[in-house]
């Protein structure tokens, strides 16, 4: 698209208003979710409303593309899979307010910005996968660092982000100094390096490295389905899933989401689409194409996801995580938590 055409098809839009609601031939979503999770819905989208809908995935830097574009940018619509992500676009100043009564009624109110900068789209929650023999069936995020786990533990970066957000959301119920002696356990629990993927928790635990890793819960999904190939499926039978929680809360669930772009050409059709993936029938579909938890009360889990048992979203709101955010990645620096020492 040339920059002209850009500009035109933003005026045009402008000058037609209020007195045409048909929606525009096209809406271009900027995201850093595969595009094959999402395509099925996107697809549906266009079959039912004329709208086609362009995606630009980009694995990193997607602040600074939409930066870089300004006022120019084709970008309706800003898609992440982690909240952090979300808030760093919003913090950036890329997204603008939108309000929807669809929206406002099918998103529980803690899981979307009051201001309508974001919105939550699925859940994921972070999980424990146990050894499939191991004598245990529940566990708290503090008992990760207990001694009885001593070299036992796997767990990707303390950097990542996934990470980030359960280490900021340890630091929101207790506190900064508690945080560091926390995850001082952990990385003392630690059976080899924090590296890799949530899924090579699976595969160790298979393997016989360790008894205990945190993942995100979508994984097993991935892996027991046989998405991930034959070898995944055997690594997902040697373990079972532990839905943990804080001990004054809940269970840590992050989210994929969504706001309208500050300099969106077609705010109308970004509206509509984010007001249809929250649609029973998309939340359903992207449930089981992507494993996640649905962020609405009526759309159903997939069924590998429902047999994980109830998951209650802890009680520290999404935002009240994210200025310890910063503290978290500090610890984890200090403490050399990726490097291996036991
Ligand atoms: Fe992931």
């Amino acid at each position: 698209m040339s920059h002209t055409a850009k500009v035109t098809a933003a005026t045009s839009i402008i000058a037609l208003g209020a007195a045409c609601s048909a929606l525009a031939q096209e809406v271009n979503i900027y995201t850093t979710r595969e595009p094959g999770l999402t395509q099925p819905i996107l697809e549906a989208f266009t079959e039912e409303t004329g709208t086609t809908v362009n995606t630009v995935f980009l694995q990193d830097g997607l602040v600074e593309r939409v930066r870089a574009e300004g006022e120019s940018s084709p970008a309706d619509i800003l898609m992440t899979v982690d909240f952090g992500a979300l808030i760093d676009l919003v913090d950036a100043g890329l997204t603008q307010p939108a309000s929807s009564e669809t929206l406002e009624t099918a998103i529980p109110e803690a899981l979307r910005d009051p201001d309508g900068n974001w919105f939550a789209l699925s859940g994921r929650a972070r999980i424990v996968y146990a050894a499939r023999d191991l004598d245990i069936d529940s566990i708290t995020y503090e008992d990760l660092a207990s001694e009885e786990w001593r070299d036992r533990l796997c767990i990707r970066s303390g950097q990542h982000p996934y990470n980030t957000a359960l280490f900021a959301s340890y630091i929101a119920h207790h506190g900064e100094e508690a945080g560091e002696e926390w995850l001082a356990g952990l990385k003392a629990n630690q059976a080899r390096p924090a590296a890799g993927g949530d899924r090579d928790g699976a595969r160790d635990i298979a393997a016989g490295i360790c008894d205990i890793a945190v993942g995100n819960s979508y994984y097993v999904g991935r892996m027991k389905s046989g998405g991930g190939g034959p070898e995944q499926v055997g690594w997902a039978d040697e373990i079972k899933v532990i839905v943990p929680t804080f001990e004054d809360g809940g269970t840590h669930v992050n989210i994929t989401g969504a706001g309208v772009a500050a300099h969106s050409p077609n705010r109308e059709e970004a509206v509509a689409l984010l007001e249809y993936l929250v649609s029973d029938d998309a939340q359903k579909l992207y449930a089981q194409a992507n494993f996640e938890h649905p962020i609405t009360a009526t759309a159903e889990p997939h069924p590998i996801v429902a047999s994980f048992g109830e998951i209650v979203p802890d009680t520290v709101a999404l935002n009240e995580i994210l200025p310890h955010r910063t503290t978290a990645s500090e610890i984890v620096d200090r403490l050399n938590f990726d490097t291996f020492e036991n």
